[in-house]
């Protein structure tokens, strides 16, 4: 067979140091070029590279190891750029392609300025964010670049070839390649990377210089290890980087000076209270460190994170369990108890993607929040006016309610500010609520068609409105209840149908009064809002997938315990009734002004029914999984005025019925609903969820009656809801399995 052939002919490593040398020998170990010659000032360096195998030949010259050569890589100190640039420049060939691996890039695009009058198409700067406390040829490592990022920094007018054909080569070095703008990278750089190596060189200095004999460090551990294993670089390559990066450095040093003088006249005043704010936040900042980072370029999104279920067809379900905690109560619990004066501690909380989403946001905007440990959070209220201005946009990853409800407390806050969300999220409408708020006279932007991102500027009085919502959205009413705490005089919204009421009892349990009148709530301005415990239940929109399960699975027999039964959720109960289904309601109980019970269920013979319209808003979350029941009953089951449900996390009528016709199951799809006949076989197959927490679940469950295995795909939004879905399904007998994840 003919070997392909390789990327380069001739590949000239002008340096070879660490970063140079790992670049020649991963070339050569991956075949990415006929030849690597290698090129150092260091004589004894340069035999070193042919002894060790890192290059093909050592050139005597700069100019004969560029000679020829179709890429000449320099990977030389940064400040030595220039002179090297100078010397190759005229025997440099034409189609060349020049790159390099310095740390900074607006000092080396100067220096190719400087050579050459002007960037040629050619020259494509890049940043290997690679590396190690070990310097030299001897540490040269042809795995060093294997899942680390590569940074371009092209231009407009860089020929797309020569990106092509180094990104081609980055990659086969095992590098993830992104692309930015020379001034970005250089910002980014000296905030991640440069700031860091500084504090470290300083601390160190610090105390090896109060400490003539070094004592000190005998008793230094772990902490002090991590924390300076960088002040063991190569001095002469940070002296480089810290002269050639010298505005963006001094930036990011002012600021960290700023933040260091406030922690310390905190620990002077005694002020624990903002020791423990800032502690806790960079706690889950560090925490969520590759989940924070992923709405900003320079790292992968991560929804490349993929979850597949595999499940087994049949099974029944049995066992005592509490889903966890309720997720609209748990975002709420957050959002108020911030905004409240005094401590709220709240048990049962959601540590879900979507509620620790607001919770980061919270902390983003200087509130300090304690936990989640085990479902416990301890948020420190900052009163209704002492949230403080975020330093960047507030990124809600998949969640909707986060979205909306953020809206109307930011319209009404002294500083601008800006939502962004996941790609699900950025479909989803956001004028239903931007528009309201606009009448309030907030100002508000968004993008095309009213999607997010928002923008939202700050500093706007509002003024209260009354509000007839063209739809039945809970998200919509408290959203504009939320702004209404900061109005001037009413704001009271009136709801086509009854929506979930969570902001209402909450508000009240936070000693806010909330009038209610028929179908039409509504909250003066201007009042406060006062600490209080809260005890969330666990989620009836978690728990309807067990209902479902426990109900088409032979011999199931099933209980669930402190089930959140607001009257305004319990759509599913009523439902699944209706068709037959066999669910006791034990103990009930009201718990911080929510009533609570334990379900007990058991397998039922279903029938079809036409879903009664009320039931459509008080059940909104759980038609994937009724869909699933409809499907294992006898007779036909009609869903209509649910056109709600094609902009949710998904288009869910559409989405589940494809995923049902994967296995084998027609349905007729209607603009506002779903009909579905009974007691069709479920068959097995690939399911695609796009990316839809509930649509997921709802397959899961569709197993138990299933003739076949099933494959459930791109499930890593479970977690936006229902933490541990898998172990606890399995722990009741439905029989699932999840690849991929962390
Ligand atoms: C929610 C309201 C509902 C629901 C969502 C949570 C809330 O959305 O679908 O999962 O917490 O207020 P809509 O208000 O858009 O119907």
């Amino acid at each position: 067979m003919a070997q392909p052939s390789p990327l380069f002919r001739r590949v000239a490593v002008i340096g070879l140091g660490l970063i140079g040398g790992s670049l020649a020998s991963a070339i050569r170990a991956h075949g990415l070029a006929q030849t690597v010659v290698g090129y150092d000032a260091r004589a004894d360096e340069l035999a070193l590279g042919v002894a060790l195998g890192v290059i093909d030949q050592a050139a005597d010259s700069l100019a004969q190891a560029v000679r020829g050569s179709d890429l000449v890589m320099l990977a030389v100190p940064v400040r030595a750029a220039r002179s090297v640039l100078a010397e190759i420049r005229p025997v440099l060939g034409e189609d060349a392609i020049l790159s390099d691996v310095g740390s900074t890039k607006a000092s080396f695009v100067a220096d190719v300025e400087s050579v050459f009058g002007e960037l040629p198409p050619r020259v494509v700067p890049g940043h290997p964010i690679a590396g190690s406390e070990r310097s030299g040829i001897r540490a040269a490592n042809p795995e060093l670049f294997a899942r680390h990022k590569v940074i371009l920094t092209p231009a407009d007018n860089t020929d797309p070839e020569a990106v092509g054909r180094l990104t081609a080569l980055w990659e086969a070095c095992g590098a993830t390649v992104l692309t930015m703008s020379v001034a970005y990278h250089d910002e980014v750089l000296a905030a991640t990377s440069h700031l860091p190596h500084l504090i470290a060189f300083s601390l160190v200095d610090t105390l090896a210089g109060e400490n003539e004999n070094m004592d000190i460090f005998r008793y230094a551990a772990g902490g002090f290890r991590d924390f300076t294993r960088i002040a063991a670089s190569d001095p002469v390559m940070w002296h480089d980087i810290f002269l050639s990066n010298r505005d963006a450095v001094l930036r990011v040093i002012d600021h960290f000076t700023r933040d260091l003088g406030q922690l310390r006249a905190a620990i002077a005043a005694g002020d624990g209270a903002t020791l423990l704010r800032v502690f806790s936040r960079a706690k889950a900042a560090r925490d969520h460190f590759s989940k924070m980072l992923s709405g900003q370029a320079f790292v992968t999104d991560n929804s490349n994170t993929q979850v597949t279920f595999h499940l087994q067809p049949g099974g029944s379900v049995r066992g005592d369990i509490r889903v966890p905690g309720d997720k609209s109560i748990s975002h709420r619990s957050i959002m108020l108890g911030a905004l409240a004066e005094g401590i709220t501690e709240v048990k049962g909380f959601l540590e879900g993607e979507d509620s620790l989403a607001t919770l980061q946001a919270f902390r983003d905007m200087g509130v300090a929040i304690e936990g989640p440990d085990e479902g416990f959070v301890r948020i420190h209220g900052v009163g209704m006016h002492g949230l403080q201005a975020p330093r960047g946009p507030l990124y809600l990853g998949n969640s909707g309610t986060a979205m909306r409800l953020f809206a109307g407390l930011l319209a009404a806050q002294p500083f601008d500010s800006e939502l962004t969300g996941d790609a699900s999220l950025s479909r989803r409408p956001m004028g239903r609520v931007a528009e309201p708020l606009r009448a309030m006279g907030a100002v508000i932007d968004t993008a095309d068609g009213g999607r997010p991102p928002l923008r939202i500027r700050g500093g706007q009085s509002l003024t209260g409105i009354h509000y007839e919502m063209p739809v039945a959205s809970a998200q919509v009413k408290s959203c504009l209840l939320l702004a209404g705490l900061y109005a001037e005089g009413v704001t009271s919204v009136t709801e086509p149908a009854p929506t979930r009421d969570h902001t209402e009892r909450m508000l009240k349990g936070f000693g806010y009064h909330v009038h209610r009148n028929g179908a039409t709530a509504s909250v003066t301005g201007g009042g406060k809002l006062t600490a209080c415990a809260i005890d969330v239940p666990a989620d009836i929109s978690s728990a309807a997938f067990f209902l479902v399960a426990a109900s088409i699975a032979p011999d199931s027999d099933l209980v669930l315990r402190h089930v959140g039964m607001n009257p305004t959720r319990v759509g599913v109960i009523n439902i699944l009734r209706r068709m037959g289904a066999d669910i006791e309601v034990l103990a009930q109980r009201e718990i911080g002004g929510e009533p609570v019970a334990d379900l007990r269920v058991r397998s039922a013979e279903l029938r079809g029914i036409d879903i009664p319209e009320d039931q459509v808003p008080l059940a909104i979350d759980e038609f994937p999984v009724l869909f699933i029941a409809a499907t294992c009953a006898t007779g036909r089951t009609v869903l209509r005025g649910a056109e709600e449900l094609r902009v949710k996390e998904s288009d869910r009528i559409q989405v589940m019925a494809d995923g049902l016709a994967a296995l084998g199951v027609a349905t007729t799809v209607t603009p506002d609903g779903i009909i579905i006949e009974g007691g069709q076989e479920i068959g097995g197959g690939t399911v695609d969820s796009h990316g839809d927490h509930r649509i997921a679940m709802s397959f899961a469950v569709a197993s138990l009656r299933a003739t076949a295995p099933i494959v459930v795909t791109d499930c890593a939004n479970v977690a936006t809801s229902f933490p541990g879905f898998v172990d606890l399904a399995r722990s009741t007998g439905i029989q699932i399995r999840a690849e991929g994840g962390e």
